[in-house]
């Protein structure tokens, strides 16, 4: 695919197919986070395992269910699942710092290309992160790490869960 052409046909997929992506992909995917755009450190956390990964959707749920507004909303929907069935996830963690948040959301948006040019569906998640902080000793990230970002990674399938309305806000202006 065409990198503009990648980059207009992402979009977030909130449910998956019942089927593991290959580790060709997986590594395509993950070995794309160390070319993004860098000012500091990151750790990237692979999670396949279903049992843990069950575990994180519903404490996750039961966390939005116990919160307010757009969070618990989301999780009242019939059939919610904050994972979405996805079969992995991808954790990025990284030390408290002032540019955390821009290393980590540039090697997360890298990945989420890579993975869209292979056809795989992803979907930027910070729902599950309350949780995964709790989790953070099974993560065995490195002393002084936090989890900042999950993306969910996956074959798209059909999907019940209506997504969040997208506009197109006028947000570019020029000076002249
Ligand atoms: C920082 C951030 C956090 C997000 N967290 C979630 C999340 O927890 N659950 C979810 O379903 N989508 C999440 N999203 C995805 C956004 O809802 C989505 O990108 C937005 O609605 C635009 O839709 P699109 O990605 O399909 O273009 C998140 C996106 C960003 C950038």
């Amino acid at each position: 695919m065409e990198t503009l052409e990648v980059i207009n046909k992402r979009k977030s997929i909130r449910a998956y197919k019942n089927k593991q992506i290959s580790e060709d992909e997986l590594n395509t995917i993950i070995g794309v986070a160390n070319k993004a755009p860098n000012a500091g450190l990151f750790q990237v956390t692979v999670i396949q395992n279903s049992e843990f990964l069950k575990e994180i959707n519903d404490k996750t749920k039961e966390f939005m269910l116990n919160s307010e507004g757009f969070m618990r909303e989301r999780a009242l929907i019939p059939g919610y699942e904050p994972l979405y069935g996805a079969p992995t996830l991808i954790v990025i963690s990284a030390p408290d710092g002032p540019f955390t948040q821009i290393n980590v959301s540039a090697a997360a948006t890298t990945m989420i290309l890579a993975a869209t040019d292979l056809n795989v569906g992803t979907c930027y998640v910070v729902s599950p992160i309350p949780i995964l902080t709790q989790f953070k000793d099974k993560l065995n990230i490195p002393e002084g790490f936090v989890p900042i970002s999950g993306i969910l990674i996956g074959y798209e399938d059909e999907c019940s869960i209506p997504s969040p309305e997208r506009e197109i806000p006028d947000n570019i202006n020029f000076i002249g």
